[in-house]
């Protein structure tokens, strides 16, 4: 309706322009004209600016096409006007008029006529007592037609922008008043929620895509970790943005990778930026910025204030809940990213993450994991590029590399295959969590998978033990006193396999996880070390 009423709007104003142009063109030169007609007479002009003709007398012209003209001369002291009608066909001093059809007398210059010399022609009765030197009249047809046509393109615009801005004034009064009164966000808000509880963490609700170019204002508060690209910053919202202005002061992560990083942040947003990603196992995005001031990229996501998985591990000793539900969520947000399709059935783009370890892992508040750091995570699809494919063959972090990733003998034909190395690398991690469980007996010190091994072991060190040692974390026998533990360390070495395709894939993980869950009830939730007799549960999970 809007654009129909905009349409008709323009048409009235165009035609309106055409009428007045037609008027002044056309029809009313068949009437005979009314012209000051004094012939030359002494005047005080000085050619400038405007002047009025002294001429008392008022002629009804001859023919029906005469015009009014006025001639403005100066020779030497003598300055006269010359005030008459006249034929535009015919050439008046040798000159031929052009500019009759206007409503004003606008003088022009001439050459050649032996004084200084000004003429005009106009076609309204009377025009040629009231002359304008310098082109200073705005009374032309075309300045007439333009400021008909832009006055009204001005007014819209101010009422567009006026409006525009009482309607976001208003959206978001009403959006704090709903989140006040707890309801949810209009859905047509593209809101996202993160639904961490609790004082260590945030609770945001933004767009996820910041498609206007103005940066959200954030003020970073302390470094919380630092990668191989990049450095993530604990940060605060400031109020003021469309973010905060819905959702009150938020603490977001901010990710910012310095210019020469371009490759690792454009490949992450966008991962991110697809729809489809958005999992409660999957760090919640909220949008990626270029701050060219610091000549940086920026990735600002949710905050979780327990960290990363493995320092988390490094300074806890886990019950056997915790270990189900640390390690179950791992097991659904890999699932999720390697899933060709969403929780609701829609067609997805499996993505592979190549880099899954402890600390690209983080903790909820819930005791729940969530997946981040998508540098070097790869969308498996059908357009995937020849050159994308021969460049995706060993990237990663050696220690938790899969002995086909380590060999560089990954089936790059296959996307099966890139899923299979992130199940191998997710069973190391499954490992550790397991190896700070109560549940298993005694527990030792956080150590990493291979801890035997220097901080960052090369792929040659990796490869003597993965492929010629065809060396594992040790799973000791002690530890499958307890009947969780022992189903989940099959599911590890399930997972961990030497050929690829004997692996489980994640979302059979995450199953045996769901159906372990009457032993978590077991267990009655607690630090407990007791054994779950045999029969109750073994059978029903093969
Ligand atoms: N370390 C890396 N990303 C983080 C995040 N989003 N929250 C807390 N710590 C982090």
């Amino acid at each position: 309706m809007d654009i129909l009423r905009f349409s008709a709007f323009w048409c009235g104003t165009i035609l309106f322009s055409c009428f007045l142009l037609g008027q002044s063109e056309g029809t009313m030169l068949k009437i005979k004209r009314l012209c000051k007609f004094c012939d030359v007479r002494q005047t005080r002009c000085q050619g400038k600016g405007s002047c009025k003709v002294d001429c008392e007398i008022t002629s009804i012209c001859p023919n029906d096409s005469d015009i009014c003209v006025t001639i403005w001369r100066k020779n030497e002291d003598n300055v006269t006007f010359d005030t008459i009608c006249h034929n535009p066909e015919v050439k008046l001093h040798g000159l031929r008029l052009d500019d009759y059809n206007n409503s004003k007398c606008e003088m022009r210059e001439r050459s050649g006529q032996g004084s200084d010399f000004y003429i005009c022609s106009c076609s309204e009765d009377e025009c040629n007592e009231h002359v304008f030197f310098n082109g200073n009249s705005l009374d032309s047809p075309v300045v007439a037609v333009v400021l008909v046509s832009l006055v009204p393109l001005f007014v819209m615009a101010v009422f567009v922008v006026t409006s525009f801005y009482f309607y976001r004034v208003y959206r978001q009064r009403r959006a704090n008043s709903r989140r006040k009164k707890g309801a949810p966000l209009d859905s047509d808000a593209h809101a996202i929620m993160i639904d961490d509880e609790g004082s260590d963490s945030s609770s945001t609700h933004a767009n996820n895509l910041n498609h206007n170019t103005e940066l959200l204002p954030i003020a970073l508060d302390a470094l919380v970790g630092k990668g191989r690209f990049a450095e993530v910053y604990r940060a605060k919202l400031k109020q003021g943005s469309s973010v905060s202005e819905e959702q009150g002061f938020e603490t977001v992560a901010v990710k910012i990778f310095p210019y020469e990083e371009y490759a690792s942040w454009k490949n992450e947003k966008d991962i991110f930026s697809d729809a489809d990603l958005r999992h409660e196992n999957v760090l919640h995005f909220l949008t990626a910025e270029e701050r060219k001031v610091q000549r940086q990229y920026w990735i600002i996501t949710a905050y979780h204030g327990k960290g990363n998985l493995q320092d988390f591990l490094t300074h806890h000793v886990i019950s056997w809940h915790d270990l189900w539900l640390l390690g179950g969520s791992l097991a659904q947000g890999v699932a999720h990213l390697h899933s060709d399709h969403t929780s609701c059935g829609r067609n997805k783009i499996p993505i592979a993450h190549r880099d899954i370890k402890s600390s690209n892992i983080l903790v909820k508040s819930g005791l729940s994991c969530c997946l981040c750091d998508f540098g070097l995570a790869l969308r498996l699809d059908s357009s995937l590029s020849v050159d994308e494919l021969a460049n995706s063959g060993q990237v990663g972090t050696a220690r938790y590399m899969a002995p086909e990733v380590l060999e560089s003998r990954i089936n790059l034909e296959n996307i099966e295959s890139f899923k299979q190395a992130d199940v191998y690398s997710m069973a190391l991690v499954l490992w550790e969590i397991t190896s700070r469980c109560s549940a298993i007996g005694e527990v030792k010190e956080y150590e990493p998978p291979f801890g035997n091994l220097r901080e960052h072991p090369c792929v040659e060190s990796m490869k003597d033990s993965v492929l010629r040692d065809r060396g594992r974390p040790e799973i000791p026998n002690t530890w499958t006193n307890h009947t969780g533990i022992q189903l989940i360390c099959s599911s590890i070495q399930d997972c961990w396999d030497h050929d690829p395709e004997a692996r489980l894939t994640a979302h059979c993980v995450s199953e045996r996880f769901s159906e372990m869950e009457y032993l978590d009830k077991l267990s009655g939730r607690s630090n407990s070390e007791e054994k779950i007799p045999e029969e109750i549960c073994v059978g029903d999970l093969k």
